[in-house]
């Protein structure tokens, strides 16, 4: 593993990262996984503190960041999205210099990714993004070290994202197959695709690293041979319910089937962030079965519950990234 010195530093977005420290930071991650599972003790930050700002609500982040932390020695705070004065009472810039003056580091999620890099901005201690609508790269992180696990590497593996690819998990997979080397398809209509102006960022890195960026409306010509098949919900937080009905309109053919499975090819694993609407064990579920008769949305239950669906491992790589993150920049 490479020694990066990333003390001090924020992680807002992979944009941010060369190649070499995302390894470094997947490396990392690998390593504490095996001492994690071999029981050795890595609570190396005894005294530490970290604050947990969310204004969205999380199953994965949160308790990836808990845990991490209490494993690293820290204590933890969490804010949750009515507990705190932030935006309402208080400006980001006064909450960032209240909080860096108790805590060791900061995770923030919430709307807008310039309210993450705001709070950096005005942050002695390092912050890091627990996802804003525009990334999520943490997340990030644990899919990588997941398909590193699965396939032995990631240079030259093969993505493809169905669905919103606009919106933070779409827009971060894009970055980080930029990054790595990798063959990222979004595939989706074509008003799903990211903005231009990231589109045009990540061909440029793509120069650098031999990625492949590429689009496609066809959802069997753009996953023919994909090793990597991953969705996303539909309708992201904060969105309004108003989008439902023209998202399932527009996404359906999207959909992750056994079919698109088979159509990729036998190797073919299934990723999601999570979480998902893959059955009817869900409020949401059975309210958008209710009013427009679907029994799944993104995914089907039988791709979800497959050996091919690597979901809960990846779940569980969210600790473990994040406990790299924290290690690396506190
Ligand atoms: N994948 C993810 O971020 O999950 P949570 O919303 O539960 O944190
Ligand atoms: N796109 C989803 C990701 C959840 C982890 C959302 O923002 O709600």
């Amino acid at each position: 593993m490479g020694e990066f010195n990333l003390h001090g530093r924020d992680f807002l977005k992979l944009l941010d990262f060369t190649p070499e420290e995302i390894e470094y930071l997947v490396e990392l991650a690998a390593d504490f996984k095996e001492k994690k599972k071999n029981g050795v003790l890595t609570d190396v930050y005894r005294g530490k503190n970290i604050a947990l700002i969310f204004e969205k609500t999380s199953t994965r982040t949160r308790c990836a960041f808990e845990v991490a932390a209490r494993d690293l020695g820290m204590g933890a705070t969490y804010l949750d999205p009515s507990g705190s004065q932030i935006g309402k009472k208080e400006s980001i810039a006064d909450t960032a210099r209240v909080l860096a003056s108790m805590f060791d580091g900061i995770e923030y999620r919430g709307f807008e990714q310039e309210k993450v890099e705001e709070l950096a901005r005005y942050s002695k201690v390092p912050v890091w993004n627990g996802l804003t609508n525009e990334f999520h790269p943490t997340q990030m992180l644990a899919d990588l070290l997941t398909i590193k696990e699965q396939f032995g590497k990631l240079k030259g593996i093969h993505l493809v994202y169905m669905g919103d690819a606009r919106y933070n998990t779409g827009n971060s997979l894009m970055v980080v197959c930029a990054k790595m080397g990798m063959h990222f398809t979004a595939c989706a209509p074509k008003k799903y695709w990211p903005s231009q102006q990231l589109i045009d960022t990540c061909q440029e890195i793509a120069k650098q690293t031999g990625a492949v960026i590429d689009f496609e409306e066809d959802p069997v010509n753009g996953t023919v041979g994909a090793d990597v098949i991953y969705t996303d919900i539909w309708v992201s937080m904060g969105e309004p319910d108003s989008v439902w009905e023209e998202r399932i309109h527009d996404l359906l053919p999207y959909r992750v089937t056994m079919d698109i499975m088979n159509n990729a090819g036998p190797d073919c694993v299934f990723m999601h962030c999570l979480p998902s609407f893959h059955d009817l064990n869900t409020t949401i579920g059975r309210e958008i079965k209710e009013k427009y008769g679907l029994d799944e949305m993104e995914v089907t239950n039988e791709v979800f519950e497959s050996p091919r669906s690597i979901v809960f491992r990846e779940a569980e790589n969210r600790m473990h990234t994040i406990k790299a993150v924290m290690y690396a920049t506190i």
